[in-house]
């Protein structure tokens, strides 16, 4: 017999390649129509029996992730537990997350952490759960949880969590992101977007017929031209600075830029790797950002590494 000591699960980030927000609803959250897109940043999570559930985190940010029971992966192994009922052998779990994705910067790093600690206790605890079922839990613990999960290109509506994959060719798209010197918490930028809104009428979100479009062709240049985010005013009325990464990256050459989810990572489209090296290596010599990234997507979501 195998006796499994620990499971390790590799999980992606995500871009918003359309973002449209409705109005508030009564619960606080807003209903969205929302492209996600999963790019080749990860974090790794790790899960091993231990004597009580516990997190340590170590890498990009790791110091700004609460290591209490408000950490969105303890918080993951908690309702996945209660879902399986299963006695002692789900008791406590100690979980290690090695960080790349940057935290509080729009790319849905803790939901990425929380993704990977369901997939990765399901194997510990062999419970068996589906990707239906798995979705299910992720839906509760946070918006982009359920997302992460699946990865690809995905329609995802009402917060975010009811999900369409996007049916699209296997085209490969370059992004440069741009890391910010500083966070922004996503609850803020949706306030400072229903306050910058007060005054206008507020439809309901609808799909991108031009950006679906786009990703059936392939073309990155349709791509780049497609890319909407409504809470790209929001983020940017309480991060100014990002204009000026905005404009730097189209000035480069980008086919496409756009502030990530809330922010305040900047992501800029190229139409290809080479184009993407020069622009990461031009917006690194601009000082507009802390640091670069070159990632591709669509990657698959999270996944438990044999
Ligand atoms: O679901 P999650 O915990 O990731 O959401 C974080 C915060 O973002 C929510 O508390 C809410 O303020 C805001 N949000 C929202 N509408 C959504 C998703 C998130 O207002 N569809």
């Amino acid at each position: 017999m195998t006796i499994v000591t620990g499971v390790t699960a590799r999980v992606p980030a995500k871009l918003n390649l359309q973002l449209a927000v409705g109005p508030p609803r009564a619960d606080g959250y807003h209903d969205l129509v929302t492209v996600f897109h999963a790019v080749s940043l990860f974090d790794e999570v790790t899960v091993e029996p231990a004597g009580r559930d516990e997190v340590t985190v170590s890498g990009e940010g790791a110091g700004q992730v609460p290591d209490d029971g408000d950490n969105l992966a303890l918080r993951a192994v908690a309702a996945l537990r209660r879902k399986v009922r299963g006695g002692a052998r789900t008791a406590g779990v100690r979980v290690t997350i090695a960080k790349r994705i940057p935290v509080a910067a729009g790319l849905a790093g803790g939901s990425a952490d929380a993704a990977a600690a369901l997939v990765a206790c399901n194997e510990l605890w062999t419970a068996g759960l589906t990707p239906h079922q798995l979705g299910e839990v992720a839906a509760v613990i946070g918006s982009d949880v359920a997302f992460a999960l699946l990865g690809g290109t995905a329609v995802g509506r009402g917060r975010g969590e009811r999900l369409t994959p996007a049916l699209a060719p296997a085209t490969q798209y370059h992004w440069v992101l741009a890391f910010a010197d500083g966070h922004l918490s996503t609850p803020k930028v949706y306030a400072a977007l229903d306050r910058l809104r007060a005054q206008a009428g507020l439809a309901q979100p609808d799909l991108d017929a031009a950006l679906m479009a786009a990703l059936r062709s392939g073309d990155a240049a349709l791509l780049g031209r497609a890319l909407s985010n409504d809470l790209q005013p929001a983020a940017l009325s309480l991060f100014p600075a990002l204009r000026k990464t905005l404009t730097a990256g189209v000035e480069l050459g980008a086919l496409g830029a756009i502030v990530a989810g809330s922010g305040p990572t900047c992501v800029f489209l190229a139409a290809n790797a080479e184009r993407a090296l020069e622009l990461a290596v031009s917006l690194s010599g601009a000082g507009v950002c802390r640091s670069v990234a070159r990632v591709t997507g669509p990657v698959p979501g999270a996944v438990v590494l044999s």
